[in-house]
């Protein structure tokens, strides 16, 4: 009998990748996917453990379960992902009723796990070794990507692919639990990476996002030699179907030239850069170890103005870390006007048990401070980015057309004209009237109207010479 599952998936791209990975699994082992916890056999929550607010959802989802558990003691709960790694025996402390906790570098046991649990042989728990429990080369080795399977169904459009090309972090900024969660960094062979891409290309897919947690740090040595990001999007240039690549969450130190270069000369390469300048004072920056100051942030974001002057960059900015006084604020405040970035996404901070921002640093900015500063940095930030936007009224993009919009998602299937979405080279935001067969296409749309995140306009009907903008 075939068996279903229900997956919830919060946080970051890595784990909407991880969530289709497990899917094409559990599919090759007889499962169908369902569309809530209710028709399920098996519940699983993709988990994220980044800020406090993540994991309070979680658990507070999880909670609802123990009714649900109670009633149908046959239905199975796995907690997957980062608060798996990083709460580990706390969730069946928490939530005595789950049956399964299986950290990201451990996906692939699922199956073996769900068997045990059918049989009998109790709760399973499988997660990978912390970092200070072993020799680094075994740690690395017990965070494990499975991730040449693939199932296109799972993907947001069929169009655009997710490709790790790395896993964990090493650089151990003092607010951050990844380099605990997802383990040593570790960049995937360049071969597996390339037959991978070609995978997907064959499947249809047009765009490909490399992610990685410090994606242009990436390194891969061989006997052949070594490979960085530069030499890997050469190869990936290659592949016919390709037509778009683009990279996340690049870290500023390494932005270096080359790189720089390489994007601007392989056309498939948006110019697109996340570079998350997490805040715009050097004495923050210290005490979160980011690794550069502020100067030479300007000076790496400098060089991206030199080799691609149409590049789009955005941020991350956290607000109200520890010891952040109005006037560091200001500085962040001063840094989105000066790099008028295409977007930031702005977090208030919040403290992770296990980093060392918890450990010796104190978490001395109000609440109320926090939601203020991320308020203004919001506002200033919109600002910027409808600025940018309001230039661009009158031009004609290249969009990548997704699908139905959100206002249309649920929109009569017959209806002739419907509000379509997709994205420019650049990564920016497009809705226009169009039909659901234009999904896939790489339409040129000429703009009427801007928000802050959003461009408004409708298809060209003559080819145009479209603007990288
Ligand atoms: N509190 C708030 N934001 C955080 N981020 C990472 N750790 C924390 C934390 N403890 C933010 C950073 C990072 C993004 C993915 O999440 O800005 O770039
Ligand atoms: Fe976290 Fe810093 Fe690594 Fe990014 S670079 S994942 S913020 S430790």
């Amino acid at each position: 009998m075939t068996k279903t599952v229900y997956i919830k998936t919060v946080g970051c791209q890595m784990n909407v990748l991880d969530s289709e990975m497990v899917i094409a699994d559990l599919k090759r082992h007889g499962y169908q996917v369902v569309d809530t916890p209710r028709e399920a056999d098996l519940l699983l929550y993709n988990t994220c453990s980044i800020r406090e607010q993540a994991e309070e959802k979680t658990y507070s989802a999880l909670g609802k379960l123990r009714d649900t558990k109670a009633n149908n003691p046959d239905k199975k709960i796995g907690v997957l992902g980062c608060m798996a790694q990083k709460d580990q025996e706390v969730i069946f402390r928490r939530a005595p009723f789950v049956d399964m906790i299986v950290g990201p570098g451990q996906l692939h046991s699922l199956p073996e796990m769900i068997s045990k649990v059918d049989a009998g042989e109790g709760r399973q728990m499988a997660v990978s070794m912390g970092r200070k429990d072993g020799k680094q080369s075994l740690v690395a080795r017990s965070h494990e990507t499975f991730d040449p399977l693939r199932d296109p169904a799972m993907r947001p459009t069929p169009f655009q692919a997710y490709l790790r090309i790395q896993i964990g972090c090493d650089k151990f900024c003092t607010y951050c639990v990844v380099p605990n969660t997802r383990g040593p960094e570790q960049g995937r062979a360049p071969s597996e990476i390339i037959s991978e891409a070609r995978i997907l290309a064959e499947q249809g897919c047009l765009e490909i996002t490399l992610l990685g947690q410090t994606v242009n740090s990436y390194r891969h040595r061989s006997d052949e030699g070594e490979t960085d990001l530069a030499a890997l999007l050469e190869q990936l240039h290659e592949i016919d179907g390709i037509r778009r690549l683009k990279f996340v969450t690049s870290y500023p130190k390494d932005m270096s030239r080359r790189l720089l270069e390489t994007v601007r000369d392989l056309p498939k390469c948006s110019p697109y850069l996340h570079v998350p300048a997490q805040s715009g004072s050097d004495e923050v920056l210290k005490r979160m170890k980011r690794g550069y100051t502020v100067a030479e942030y300007m000076e790496m974001f400098e060089r991206i103005e030199d080799v691609i002057p149409n590049a789009a960059v955005s941020s991350d900015f956290i607000v109200g870390f520890c010891g952040e006084t109005d006037e560091d604020f200001q500085k962040s405040v001063a840094l989105v006007e000066r790099c008028r970035f295409k977007n930031s996404f702005i977090f208030q901070y919040s403290v992770r048990g296990g980093t060392k921002a918890a450990e010796r640093l104190e978490d001395d900015v109000p609440r109320e401070v926090k939601a203020a500063r991320n308020h203004e940095l919001l506002e200033v930030q919109n600002r910027v980015s409808k600025e940018h936007h309001l230039k661009m009224i009158g031009s004609t993009v290249e969009v990548l057309v997704e699908g139905p919009s959100k206002k249309s998602k649920n929109a009569d299937p017959d209806a002739p004209a419907v509000q379509m979405t997709g994205r420019t080279h650049c990564d920016r935001i497009v809705v226009f009237d169009g039909n659901r067969r234009q999904a896939g296409q790489v339409l040129d749309v000429h703009i009427d109207e801007v928000t802050s995140n959003t461009l408004i306009g409708r298809v060209r009907q003559v080819e145009v010479v479209s603007i990288g903008l």
